[in-house]
C-alpha cells in the first residue's frame, strides 16, 4: 500500500465535495487533489455511493471482524504465519469458516490473508478505507476478493481471499528453490489477467485509475490467475468533459508515467504506462529500477527501449531463463506492445481494452505448431545471444528466503 511521506493527519471523514469534483467513492481524496478545473460534474453523474467512513463501512457488504477473532484466525499473529510484508504492514495466513466466514480453528475452513496495518497516522487509515471503498464495491475475476475488515481502537486490518502463489514480484525477482522461473506462457497468462483487471477498472461505471500498478500488487491464485490488490492509491477517473484529475503525485518510482510525474494530471493512460513497465519486467525478468545493475542500466525502461524496437537486438532484453520457450514473432509483438504502452505521449498509448485484445491474440494457440520450426531457430539464436550475458551475471542473485532485493515502495513522488 502507498505511503505519503509528508502527509498531515486530518480528522475529517467525509470525502465527497461537489465543488472540487472529487468523487464520493474516493476515500483517498485529500483536499489538495482537484478535478480538471474547467469542468463540472452534473449531479446526475454522481453515483449514490458512500461519503463518510461510516457509510463506506456500512454499505460495503463486507464482514466486520473483531480483533480477537482475527487473532484467533491467525494463531495470534504468529511470526510463522506471516506470508509477506509491505509498506502497510504484515500479511498473515489465517482461516475462516467456509459458510459463516467467522474465524475458524487454524487449519480448518478456507484460507485467508490478513493484512495488519502497522503504520500510524491518517495516511494509513485513508488507504485502508480506500481499499474497503473500492474492493467492497468492485468485483471481477482479476481483482482480489476482500472478505472483511477490522476497525477496533487503533487496529486496522483487512481480510482477503488467500492467493496461494503469492505475488508476481516474488516469482519474477526472488531466487531460490521455491521460485522457479515462470515459463513464457505463464508470464503471458499473468500479463493478460492483470491487463483484464485494469481494463475492468477503466471501464467501470465510474472509471477507476489504479495508480499503483506494479508486480508486487499482482497476486496469483493456484492456477496463476492474476488478481490486482492494493487499492489504497486508487482514484476515480475523470468524468464528463474532464480530461484528467489532478492529484498529488503518488505512486512507486519506476512505474509512474512521465506526464503524471511532471504535471500531476492523472488519466487511465497513466495506468497503461505502468502496465508497459510491468510488461517489460515480465519480458526481461529485470526490476524497473535496480541500482545494482551497471551504470546506464539502472532504469529498465530507459535502457531497454532502444532494443525493444530492434528485431535483432530484442534478445538483449528478453529474460535468458525463457530461452527456447517463445516464438520470435510473438516476443517481438509483446515487446512492441510494451513500447506502445511506454509512449511518452499518453495519447499514443493503447487503451487497456486494446492491450487485452493484443495479449489475447498472443496467448498460446494453434499457430505455435505452424511456427514451431521458426521457434526452434529462435531458441538457438537466443541461446547464443545470451551466452555472453549469462556469463556476465553474478551469483549475487542467489538469495533464497525472504525478499532481500530492494523493494519498490509507493510514496509521494513530488510535492
Ligand atoms: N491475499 C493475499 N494472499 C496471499 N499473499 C498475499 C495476499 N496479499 C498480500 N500477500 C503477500 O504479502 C505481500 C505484502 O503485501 P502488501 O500488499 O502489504 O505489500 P506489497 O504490495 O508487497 O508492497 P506495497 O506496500 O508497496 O504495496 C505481497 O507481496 C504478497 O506476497
Ligand atoms: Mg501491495
Amino acid at each position: 500500500m502507498g505511503i505519503c511521506l509528508s502527509y498531515q493527519i486530518k480528522t475529517e471523514t467525509t470525502f465527497y465535495t461537489a465543488s472540487s469534483g472529487l468523487d464520493s467513492r474516493n476515500a483517498s481524496g485529500n483536499g489538495t487533489e482537484t478535478s480538471n478545473s474547467n469542468s463540472k460534474r452534473s449531479s446526475a453523474s454522481i453515483p449514490p455511493t458512500p461519503r463518510s467512513e461510516g457509510e463506506i463501512l456500512q454499505s460495503s457488504n463486507l464482514r466486520s471482524y473483531t480483533f480477537s477473532e482475527l487473532r484467533a484466525a491467525t494463531r495470534n499473529f504468529r511470526p510463522d504465519s506471516v506470508v509477506g510484508e509491505g509498506g502497510f504492514g504484515s500479511v498473515f495466513k489465517g482461516w475462516v469458516d467456509e459458510h459463516t466466514l467467522a474465524a475458524s480453528k487454524p487449519g480448518t475452513g478456507i484460507v485467508i490473508a490478513v493484512k495488519k496495518l502497522n503504520q500510524e497516522g491518517w495516511q494509513g487509515h485513508r488507504e485502508w478505507l480506500a481499499e474497503i471503498n473500492y474492493l467492497g464495491q468492485l468485483h471481477h475475476p482479476n481483482l482480489v476478493k476482500l472478505i472483511g475488515y477490522c476497525l477496533e481502537e487503533d487496529h486496522r486490518l483487512l481480510v482477503y481471499e488467500f492467493m496461494p502463489k503469492g505475488s508476481m514480484e516474488n516469482h519474477l525477482f526472488r531466487r531460490g528453490s521455491y521460485y522457479q522461473p515462470l515459463s513464457w506462457s505463464l508470464r503471458m497468462k499473468v500479463a493478460l489477467g492483470a491487463a483484464r483487471g485494469l481494463a475492468f477498472l477503466h471501464n467501470a461505471e465510474t472509471k477507476v485509475i489504479y495508480r499503483d500498478f506494479k508486480t508486487s500488487n499482482i497476486l496469483l491464485d493456484s492456477d496463476y490467475n492474476a488478481k490486482l490488490s492494493d487499492f489504497g492509491l486508487a482514484r476515480d477517473g475523470p468524468t464528463g468533459d474532464q480530461s484528467h484529475v489532478s492529484t498529488r503525485v503518488m505512486g512507486t518510482y519506476g512505474y509512474a508515467a512521465p506526464e503524471y510525474l511532471s504535471t500531476g494530471h492523472l488519466t487511465a493512460k497513466s495506468d497503461v504506462y505502468s502496465f508497459g513497465v510491468v510488461l517489460l519486467e515480465i519480458l526481461s525478468g529485470k526490476k524497473a529500477i535496480d541500482k545494482n545493475r551497471p551504470t546506464g542500466e539502472h532504469n529498465l525502461v530507459e535502457w531497454a527501449k532502444p532494443y525493444l524496437t530492434n528485431k535483432r537486438r530484442v534478445f538483449r532484453v528478453l529474460d535468458s531463463r525463457l530461452e527456447g520457450q517463445y516464438l520470435l514473432n510473438r516476443a517481438i509483438k509483446v515487446a512492441n506492445l510494451a513500447v506502445q504502452c511506454l509512449s511518452m505521449d499518453p495519447k499514443s498509448r493503447p487503451t487497456m481494452d486494446e492491450v487485452v485484445t493484443a495479449l489475447e491474440q498472443l496467448q498460446e494457440s494453434k499457430d505455435v505448431a505452424k511456427n514451431d520450426k521458426k521457434g526452434r531457430q529462435v531458441s538457438q539464436q537466443s541461446q547464443s545471444s545470451f551466452a555472453l550475458k549469462k556469463s556476465c551475471r553474478s551469483g549475487a542473485e542467489e538469495t533464497p528466503g525472504k525478499a532481500k532485493y530492494p523493494r519498490p515502495t509507493p510514496s509521494l513522488l513530488s510535492t
